[in-house]
C-alpha cells in the first residue's frame, strides 16, 4: 500500500476466541460483536487515513505467518493476541522481528483479573499497550499508529 493516498497499511490481528465477540462473557468482554469490531477498525482507519485490514484466528501457526506478512508488507501492527498473550513466546519472537509500529490491544484490563493474565510475553516486544476500554482500546490503538507512527 502506497504511504501517499490511501495511506499506511495496518494489520489489526486477532487471537483465539476473539471471533465470539459479543456472545463470549459480554460481562467481560462487553455486547459489541466481532463484525462491530471489524466496522469500527475499517472506519477509524479511514478517517485517519490508514489502510486497515482485520483478521482473526484461532491459530498460533497462522496469526505468526499474518505477523511474517505484516514485516513483509512493511505494514504497521495492531495484535490481541488473546490467550496466547500469556504464554507464546512463538509470537513474541515473531513481533520482535517488527520494525513498525506494534501495539498490544486488549478488551479488558488483564492486570485486574486472574493472576495468569497479569503477565504478557509480548508486551517487552510492542511499541505499546492499551487495554480495558472494550472496543475502545482499538481505535486508541489505531489513533495512537496515526500519531506515533515510527516508520513509513
Ligand atoms: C484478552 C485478555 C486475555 O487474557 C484473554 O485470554 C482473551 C482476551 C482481552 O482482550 O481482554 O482472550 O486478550
Amino acid at each position: 500500500m502506497s504511504r501517499e493516498g490511501v495511506g499506511r497499511s495496518v494489520f489489526v490481528l486477532n487471537g483465539p476466541n476473539l471471533g465470539r465477540l459479543g456472545s463470549r462473557e459480554p460481562e467481560v468482554y462487553g455486547h459489541a460483536s466481532y463484525a462491530d469490531l471489524v466496522s469500527l477498525c475499517e472506519s477509524e482507519g479511514a478517517a485517519l487515513s490508514l489502510s486497515v485490514e482485520t483478521r482473526q484466528t484461532e491459530d498460533e501457526a497462522e496469526l505468526i505467518r499474518w505477523i511474517h506478512e505484516a514485516i513483509d508488507a512493511d505494514a504497521d501492527i495492531v495484535i490481541n493476541p488473546a490467550a496466547f498473550t500469556h504464554y507464546s513466546y512463538a509470537l513474541r519472537d515473531a513481533l520482535a522481528q517488527c520494525t513498525g509500529t506494534v501495539i498490544e490491544v486488549h478488551l479488558s484490563n488483564p492486570a485486574s483479573r486472574e493472576e495468569f493474565r497479569h503477565e504478557s510475553v509480548v508486551a517487552a516486544v510492542a511499541t505499546g499497550t492499551i487495554a480495558g476500554f472494550g472496543v475502545e482500546s482499538y481505535r486508541l490503538a489505531l489513533q495512537a499508529i496515526g500519531r506515533f507512527r515510527t516508520s513509513g
